[in-house]
């Protein structure tokens, strides 16, 4: 089934990439459970498509799309390819299982790209994108055709690429930003030129994909929309390839905040964004920088006493949105010690989690241990002790079963004990290290022997307050693959532990995947 859209209408489709592109960043991985709990937030706010892997790229990323494929029933799913009849039938296989699919198949038709990357003259690129389409249309009647570095692409050879994917069936045409490099006045042009120089062009629905190397992602896209594009391709915290890709929030808050000059529409459930944004930090370990717009920590404080007293007036003094509207309810004291079950079962759905009893009971155990360490707990502290859960998984290698470290200044060096599961096997260690981080990190690996490199290690107070949880992300590498692990716990040290723990498992887990062949996206 196709999305009904055309250029008159005023309904802009929201296309998410935050699994495809979004996870392309270095170090951004997902593991299977922490995609199907991004696409579910997805779908939940609102988003039209859900493009949710590269099939062919890896059996994990086949995995995914199918997995989600199963469990997606409101949004569209969609699978990347390439036009290699392998990528498409790829995809399409992958995407067996969903109710509503979409084949996204791509290829370069820049002079530069055809040339040094493809390899390949216009005139095989332009028999290629006819026949990826064809080959496409087979597993489904919604296909979207890409041209990679369209915006770097000679109008006329762009504009018969586009009439030829159109006549092959494709319902979507999108023209990339590949490299960031459009500006909104060009890219705005570029797309009013293919409106009116294609035939057929009515009969599809336009679509923008920019990158953000130039810092100009989101105004592209906002541009192109004026100009008559009806799909954004757009992910969460504007993860993606190097700089990113234009930000899911920043295009649809703009797109609300800014109505009475560009009066569009959208599915959106803007008050899911703060949520959705914090997942996706929590499962890529991409900390959302403090004056990102919409979701940065900082993008609704106010920090000048005199802009302080003019909110206290009147918020719209210097708040040109709510920060309801994107469902930011700040350090709200939600319960304490004595709250009962039925108050943190009302405080979860309220907060958007659908847990199992199992689960919840589990949930609800750890909110009292927590609730005993500290004093107030507000939403934050429930948002992180649920996710703390999430990203353990049963099929876990390594488990953290108890950590003692004797740190300060009496005790030089710093030493931990510590005990792992490991293979289901007791294992535990005493060690040592420069400091009470690295002492607990040298055990894990005396444990649990690996080469992986530690490439980051970053804490992050969940609240403000010094008995706040630390929610702690390390980033490993090994072989070029980087995965990212986080733990929240209100001992600095067991977070960490629990964060490195994580990311170990997630790196097991891609060792066991195969690498993308020559993938260029
Ligand atoms: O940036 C790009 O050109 C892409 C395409 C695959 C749409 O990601
Ligand atoms: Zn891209």
């Amino acid at each position: 089934m196709t999305i009904q859209t055309d250029q008159n209408q005023r309904r802009v489709i929201i296309f998410d990439t935050t699994l495809r592109d979004g996870e392309q960043s270095p170090g951004c991985s997902m593991n299977l459970e922490e995609k199907l709990r991004v696409a579910k937030m997805l779908e939940t706010m609102g988003v039209d498509v859900i493009e949710s892997g590269f099939p062919v790229a890896s059996s994990g990323d086949f995995q995914a799309v199918n997995e989600v494929s199963k469990i997606i029933k409101d949004a569209v799913v969609c699978g990347l390819a390439r036009s290699s009849n392998t990528d498409i039938d790829s995809a399409g296989e992958a995407l067996k299982p969903a109710e509503r699919k979409r084949i996204h198949t791509f290829i370069s038709t820049s002079p530069l790209h055809m040339s040094v990357k493809l390899q390949m003259d216009p005139g095989d690129v332009h028999q290629a994108v006819i026949d990826s389409v064809n080959r496409a249309r087979k597993y489904t009647d919604d296909v979207e055709w890409s041209a990679e570095d369209g915006t770097r692409t000679e109008h006329d050879f762009l504009c018969r690429c586009v009439e030829s994917a159109i006549a092959a069936g494709a319902t979507t045409v999108n023209i990339p930003d590949t490299v960031g490099y459009t500006v909104p006045d060009e890219y705005a042009t570029l797309i009013r030129m293919i409106m009116d120089r294609v035939p057929n062009i009515d009969k599809a629905c336009v679509s923008v994909h920019c990158h953000n190397d130039l810092g100009l992602a989101v105004a592209n896209s906002l541009a192109a929309v004026s100009a008559g594009a009806r799909q954004v391709e757009c992910t969460i915290n504007g993860i993606g390839e190097r700089a990113g890709n234009a930000s899911l929030e920043e295009i649809v808050m703009a797109l609300r905040t800014r109505n009475d000059v560009m009066p569009y529409d959208n599915n959106i459930n803007t008050r899911d964004i703060t949520k959705a944004s914090r997942i996706v930090s929590g499962v890529t370990g991409f900390a959302v920088q403090p004056n990102k717009a919409i979701v940065g920590a900082n993008a609704f404080a106010h920090e000048a006493g005199i802009h302080q007293d003019g909110v206290l007036k009147d918020a719209s003094t210097y708040e040109i949105m709510t920060p309801e509207s994107v469902g930011l309810a700040k350090n709200k004291l939600v319960l304490g010690k004595h709250s009962g079950r039925h108050a943190f079962s009302e405080k979860l759905s309220e907060l958007g989690y659908e847990l199992g009893s199992n689960a919840k009971q589990d949930a609800f155990r750890r909110f009292k241990d927590l609730a005993d360490l500290k004093k107030d707990v507000y939403d934050e502290d429930i948002i992180a002790l649920v996710d703390d859960e999430v990203v353990m998984s049963a099929n876990d290698r390594v488990k953290l079963l108890s950590l003692e470290i004797k740190c300060g200044t009496v005790h030089r060096p710093p030493r931990a004990h510590m005990k792992l599961d490991v293979d289901g096997a007791v294992k535990n260690c005493n060690s040592s290290g420069d400091g009470p981080v690295d002492a607990a990190f040298n055990g894990i690996k005396k444990l649990f022997p690996h080469a992986a490199r530690l490439q980051l290690y970053q804490v992050h107070a969940v609240t403000e307050g010094t008995d706040a949880q630390a929610e702690v992300t390390v980033r490993l590498e090994e072989n070029g693959k980087t995965v990212n692990g986080s733990g929240t716990d209100t001992d600095t040290m067991v977070a960490s532990v629990k964060a490195y723990v994580h990311a170990l498992n997630k790196l097991m887990v891609k060792r066991e995947k195969t690498a993308p062949v020559a993938v260029s996206v």
